[in-house]
């Protein structure tokens, strides 16, 4: 990919002596969905599928990016005082957000710069393709302008730009897991306090499985953000009995003994029941993966993908279907992944049995959706980071 990245560079731009390239992932979240913005503890893992750039410096001060992926986008040129976000631009907005902040927070971005980008991550079905192209670009101007950002502070600065650029209310698990992860390991990180602790992936003889429902998310921004208001308005009525600062500081036996305080809001009730659980299975879930017991780390994912369903309401139909018939092809774990209305399902397959989970999976979800799925397993990767003398 790197070549392929660099030839991508050549053919829209021409050549150039020094042409840098860096990959950033996507990533998978074993667990613990839509709970990084309320306090509790996820447990991802970034995958070999990602976003590649290619850059070169400029004299002057003008930006032209473009990418495969967008080819009807053309070259978008701008100059670096012309930032602000603009619908027209679609995925470019993403990279003029990190350029905007970083100057904003008087890094010296001084000149201009020349881009590609590629990639083989599917966008917009749950595998944040978005955080991987804001880390990808805040590490590209790291390296590229010696700011010397932590990976904190990329982490910090991609997510800043998902609220308060795009307007998505993200909390920060795909851009940690995107920074920080480690090939081979999943990474149990507690979304407030960020402390993490990376967890060995032996799955013996097992795979993760993706499988693409190709359901547009429709309305996942606004659905994603009600649902995150939902949760304050579930904290306010939790709050002046329990003094916390998140739902998820609530523990599962306290939440259950006061049930009485949400008489008029069922609703809040079921927000509130799926955050809490859902905090309580990740940890659960952690625990088997260390203790190697896959099938207790099975259960927990059906779990969860039942209160997505029926407490958080995030699943679709096709999500549904794919978890059912997962579950009857082999699969001993499935659930949706991401922010959920479409988008992929995650399981656990035996490698034996992965002939016959994709073709049964394919054939039921064809049958009920005149829809050919996507399946792949899963491989884990590291953090963005530039690519140097990758042999390939
Ligand atoms: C999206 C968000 C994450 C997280 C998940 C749901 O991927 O970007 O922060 O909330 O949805 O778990």
């Amino acid at each position: 990919m790197k070549k392929q990245v660099q030839a991508l560079f050549r053919e829209i731009y021409g050549d150039h002596p020094h042409i840098r390239t860096f990959f950033a992932p996507g990533r998978i979240n074993l667990i613990g969905e839509h709970i990084d913005y309320n306090g509790g503890y996820v447990l991802p893992a970034a995958i070999s599928l990602g976003n590649y750039v290619a850059v070169a410096h400029r004299k002057d001060s003008t930006i032209r990016m473009y990418s495969q992926q967008f080819p009807d986008s053309g070259v978008i040129q701008l100059s670096l005082d012309q930032l602000d976000y603009r619908s027209k631009h679609s995925w470019a907005n993403y990279v003029k957000g990190i350029i905007q902040e970083l100057l904003i927070r008087k890094y010296p971005i001084n000149h201009g710069f020349d881009m590609v980008i590629t990639g083989n991550l599917p966008r917009g079905v749950g595998l944040s393709s978005s955080a991987s192209i804001e880390v990808l670009v805040a590490t590209m101007l790291d390296h590229l302008f010696h700011l010397n950002l932590s990976k904190e502070t990329i982490v910090e600065i991609a997510q800043y730009v998902e609220n308060h650029y795009i307007h998505v209310q993200c909390g920060i698990m795909d851009q940690f897991a995107i920074t920080f992860a480690q090939k081979n390991h999943a990474m149990l990180l507690h979304s407030t306090t960020q402390k993490h602790a990376m967890i060995p992936l032996n799955l013996s003889g097992y795979n993760l499985v993706v499988v693409n429902s190709k359901k547009e998310r429709s309305l996942i921004d606004s659905q994603y953000n009600t649902r995150k208001n939902e949760c304050e308005k579930a904290l306010m009525i939790l709050k002046p009995h329990f003094h916390v600062k998140y739902l998820c500081d609530i523990d599962y036996e306290s939440f259950i003994s006061r049930l009485d305080l949400f008489k008029t809001n069922e609703l809040y009730l079921r927000r509130a029941r799926h955050v809490i659980t859902e905090n309580l299975r990740t940890r659960l879930a952690a625990d088997a993966l260390m203790q190697h017991d896959l099938h207790r780390f099975g259960e927990l994912m059906l779990e969860s993908h039942y209160s997505l369903k029926s407490d958080y309401e995030v699943t679709s139909a096709e999500l549904d279907a794919l978890v059912e018939l997962g579950m009857n092809s082999g699969s001993i774990g499935s659930r949706m992944m991401g922010a959920g209305f479409g988008g992929v399902t995650l399981h656990l397959v035996k490698d034996n049995d992965f002939a016959r989970f994709t073709q049964s999976v394919s054939h039921g979800y064809h049958h009920r959706f005149d829809i050919e799925p996507d399946i792949f397993i899963i491989d884990t990767s590291d953090g963005a980071h530039e690519l140097i003398d990758v042999r390939e």
